[in-house]
């Protein structure tokens, strides 16, 4: 298998940790030694590359941690590695350890690092997609989006129970700084009667309007999913606005926060890592370098870094319409 001179491998997390990370630093570490490989795990994202935390991986250092949620090399914004001198020290430490290539795995934040560290140094390196927000170009599911929908609905059922049982309107609040994935999915998972996305910039009237519709169809309670990221700044500042022209409802509102980031890693996302994190491993050895690992209609693809990062990963506009459909 081995076509280049790539014989250690490192692998860190970086940014906002997903649900399945842990599945994919799993398969990294096992497909490296599969393939005859020293693997070295960095804590802390690049902030510990920066530091030197860099410890060598053997097959036991990743048992049992497939079913946990979180990263057990832990992650980081690291503000330092922004600096051409903090990369210089990622560098530094990456060559005197004879370390030949880098696997990371993260969202947009951490490839955009990637790639101005292999412009500046020529240094190989991987990524895989791992964030809850599905917002990567290029790929059609990111790990850990899957778990963090599923825990999104399990809260949004469990609100629906009360909203219900009061005949009141819930505005929950889901994650997605710049993107709807979980907003819209858990919206029609969950029966919400409208979502606001930060692609789409629904007005507040607009949302009124569908209120008072679902009163003449007689809906007695209502959920409104608002992603974090959409324009008038969240749940509470929707939930006013709209409380200002339409009071027919007691109004609360839920913010879910960082609990969707959290819990065991479902079966899509553990499978989804275990083939990312072989499939880089195997890319790496055959010289592909500077991509990100890629689900494509289930198939594993390879996507430039500078292709994942410059382009904005579209929201489903069918799902959108027939959201639309089914919520009246
Ligand atoms: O992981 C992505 C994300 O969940 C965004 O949707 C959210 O805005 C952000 O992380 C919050 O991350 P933190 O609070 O850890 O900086």
């Amino acid at each position: 298998m081995k076509t280049t001179e790539i014989n250690r491998i490192a692998v860190l997390t970086s940014g906002g940790d997903a649900p399945g990370m842990n599945a994919a630093i799993r398969a990294v570490v096992r497909a490296g030694i599969f393939y005859g490989l020293e693997v070295y795990g960095i804590g802390h994202g690049y902030q510990g590359l920066i530091e030197d935390q860099i410890q060598k991986m053997e097959l036991r250092s990743v048992s049992r941690i497939l079913s946990k949620g979180g990263t057990i090399l832990k992650s980081s914004r690291s503000q330092d590695f922004r600096t051409e001198e903090g990369r210089n020290k990622a560098h530094d430490n990456l060559k005197r350890r004879n370390i030949d290539a880098l696997v990371v795995i993260g969202g947009d934040g951490t490839f955009t690092g990637a790639e101005v560290f292999r412009k500046e140094h020529g240094y190989p390196v991987i990524g895989i997609p791992g964030t809850i927000d599905n917002d990567l170009y290029g790929t059609d599911f990111t790990i850990g989006f899957d778990t963090a929908t599923n825990v999104v609905i399990d809260c949004i059922d469990k609100i629906r129970d009360t909203a219900s049982s009061h005949d009141r309107l819930f505005f929950v609040e889901v994650m997605g700084r710049d993107s709807g994935f979980i907003a819209l999915r858990a919206g029609i998972a969950t029966g919400a009667i409208a979502v606001m996305l930060p692609e789409e910039n629904r007005s507040i009237e607009d949302l009124v309007s569908i209120l008072e519709e679902g009163k003449k169809n007689q809906k007695t309670s209502s959920i409104v999913i608002v992603a974090e990221g959409e324009s008038y700044g969240g749940a509470q500042e929707v939930a006013r606005q709209v409380t200002e022209r339409y009071n027919e409802y007691d109004t609360k509102v839920t913010i879910l926060g960082h609990i969707q980031r959290g819990g065991s890693p479902s079966c899509f996302d553990r499978v989804l890592a275990s083939q990312m994190g072989v499939f880089a491993v195997e890319s790496l050895m055959k010289g592909r370098t500077n991509f990100m690992t890629a689900s494509v209609n289930g198939e594993m693809e390879l996507v430039p870094f500078s292709v994942a990062i410059s382009n904005r990963s579209d929201i489903d506009n069918e799902l959108k319409r027939m959201s639309k459909i089914i919520s009246i």
